[in-house]
């Protein structure tokens, strides 16, 4: 085996600032524009029908378990350095949890009280923080929870929340878009009685398939290559699913259910079917939606998850296929083109048996969502996106809490994307509703559970939530852009849950110069 590269996917930049985009309108001028802050984007890619699809879909393992005297589930996550063959014979230098590359998909029950032992076997600093988890701000795995080198964390909470696609992923402040990219990502997996009671494929690996997609480039020896950037951060040209490239998925059963995942750090996709079949999407990511909804592409922008269904004929064959459009990518003129707004992608092959075992009907109803009372709301609060990778005019930092939320009280988030491109607000420790897009109702599979975004050039979002049960004014939460360059350029705030009438103390952060 040849020995691997170094490493080249190290993702270290000087501080940047989009605010010439804003300036220009006219989509010639933004060309210029791009050119002249020297974030010109990559061109454009198009691997439809030139994808192998040679490999079976590498399944993350199921994360081991065990089960301590007192009922906590207990998991172990080790990151690592390693290397990772994305084609046979070609290492490139990757990290991973518990092997080289990802994680194994942790699986808990609502109502379990679960324990991960985090080990950071790397030679820097790095976090596990648990994407869309509803837990105590000491157990979110941000940045003021950072593991040392050869040091151990390990975070417990109750599992509280309903049945769903969860991530977990480092967040070193500054350090995450380069943690991610090397390859420490992984899916949480929430299962509860409700979701358990419906008759929807659920058999791990078999019918209910984690699909974890990045994008990656590589050179001719394997060898993973730094992205060109677009205003986004690093696009790759070639995708990455659960780990080897072109991988094909066989299907025994009529029904399977597929768990998307974008995992990549800068790039937005628009899912399809090659056959221009529907997309039936089931749930988003804080649960199943109340009915599913066809839609004719499912657009995921890093972070996001969505569940959805597929229906084969015995011996077909389509592709999982992302094909993005300007329109889709809420980008204009000249820069759709440089910054993926054109891309299209062959993601994976569906190979299905020519026997298959039936499938029980999808319910019409599959959860109930009841809305927000907007009467309720205590506290509207205003995130305005800018130029310079600001939240109301603020970069991230360490030491300063930026807003402090009253438990269970019901707040009103008007998230307002000031700039002329799109970014993707996350906010942790919760699921909201999205209650309005510019003053009009969110579309069907945008008024389900959210934890994270696409929020389009130029527009406002009025979310809901209710932060419930932990209340702590030591330890912050964070709300940010998931574009994982702009979050580490400091496009990132800090919230503290409080008891009632108590004030936020901000501790010193353990931030890490390095
Ligand atoms: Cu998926 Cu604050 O992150
Ligand atoms: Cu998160
Ligand atoms: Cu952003």
């Amino acid at each position: 085996m040849p020995e691997a590269r170094a490493l080249t996917t190290r993702l270290r930049r000087p501080r940047a600032t989009l605010s010439a985009l804003a300036a220009v309108a006219a989509g010639g001028l933004i060309a210029v524009a791009f050119a002249g802050c020297g974030i010109a984007g990559p061109s454009r890619v198009d691997t439809i029908g030139k994808v192998d699809f040679d490999k079976p879909l590498a399944m993350p393992p199921l994360a081991e378990s065990t089960v301590d005297a007192d009922g906590t589930r207990v998991f172990a996550l080790d990151a690592r350095a390693g290397a990772t063959e994305f084609e046979p014979g070609e290492p490139s230098s990757t990290w991973g949890f518990n092997g080289s590359y990802l994680g194994p998909t942790i699986v808990a029950k609502r109502g379990e009280h679960v324990r991960v032992e985090v080990t950071n076997s790397l030679e820097e600093p790095t976090t596990v923080h648990w994407h869309g988890m509803h837990l105590p701000a000491e157990m979110d795995g941000g940045p003021h929870q950072m593991v040392e080198p050869g040091g151990t964390w390990s975070p417990e909470w109750d599992i509280d929340q309903q049945a769903t696609t969860l991530s977990y992923h480092p967040h070193p402040h500054g350090e995450t878009e380069d943690h991610v990219a090397q390859g420490l990502a992984g899916m949480f997996l929430v299962q509860d009685d409700a979701e358990a009671a419906l008759p929807l494929p659920r058999e791990y690996g078999v019918d209910d398939i984690p699909v974890i997609v990045q994008d990656a480039g590589f050179s001719s020896e394997g060898e993973q290559e730094p992205n060109p950037r677009g205003y986004a951060g690093g696009l790759g040209d070639e995708l990455i699913v659960n780990g080897p490239r072109g991988p094909y998925l066989d299907v025994r059963d009529e029904v399977v259910r597929l768990r998307l995942l974008n995992a990549s750090t800068a790039r937005t996709y628009a899912f399809t079917w090659s056959d221009g079949r529907a997309m039936e999407l089931i749930g988003t990511d804080g649960g199943l939606l109340e009915a599913s909804v066809e839609l004719d592409h499912v657009r995921l922008s890093p972070g996001e998850r969505a569940e959805v269904l597929l229906r084969v004929a015995p011996g077909e064959e389509l592709e999982l296929q992302s094909r993005m459009t300007p329109e889709i990518a809420a980008l204009v003129g000249p820069v759709a083109a440089t910054n993926g707004g054109t891309d299209s992608f062959d993601v994976l092959q569906v190979r299905a048996a020519d026997q298959l075992d039936p499938a029980p009907a999808v319910p019409e109803r599959l959860n109930s969502i009841p809305a927000f009372d907007e009467a309720e709301v205590a506290t509207t609060r205003t995130f305005e996106l800018n130029d310079s990778f600001e939240i109301n005019g603020e970069s991230m930092e360490m030491g300063r809490v930026d807003e402090t939320v009253t438990v269970d009280t019901l707040e009103r988030w008007v998230v307002e994307n000031a700039t002329s491109v799109p970014h993707s607000f996350h906010v942790h420790d919760v699921q909201f509703r999205i209650a309005s897009i510019d003053g009009a109702a969110p579309p069907p599979e945008l008024a389900g559970w959210k934890d994270t975004i696409f929020t389009e050039p130029e527009t406002e979002y009025e979310l809901l939530m209710r932060f419930e049960d932990y209340a702590d004014p030591n330890t912050p939460y964070m709300y940010h852009c998931h574009l994982l360059w702009h979050e580490d350029q400091g496009m990132m705030g800090q919230f503290a849950v409080v008891e009632p009438g108590q004030r936020a103390t901000m501790t010193e952060g353990t931030h890490h110069e390095h």
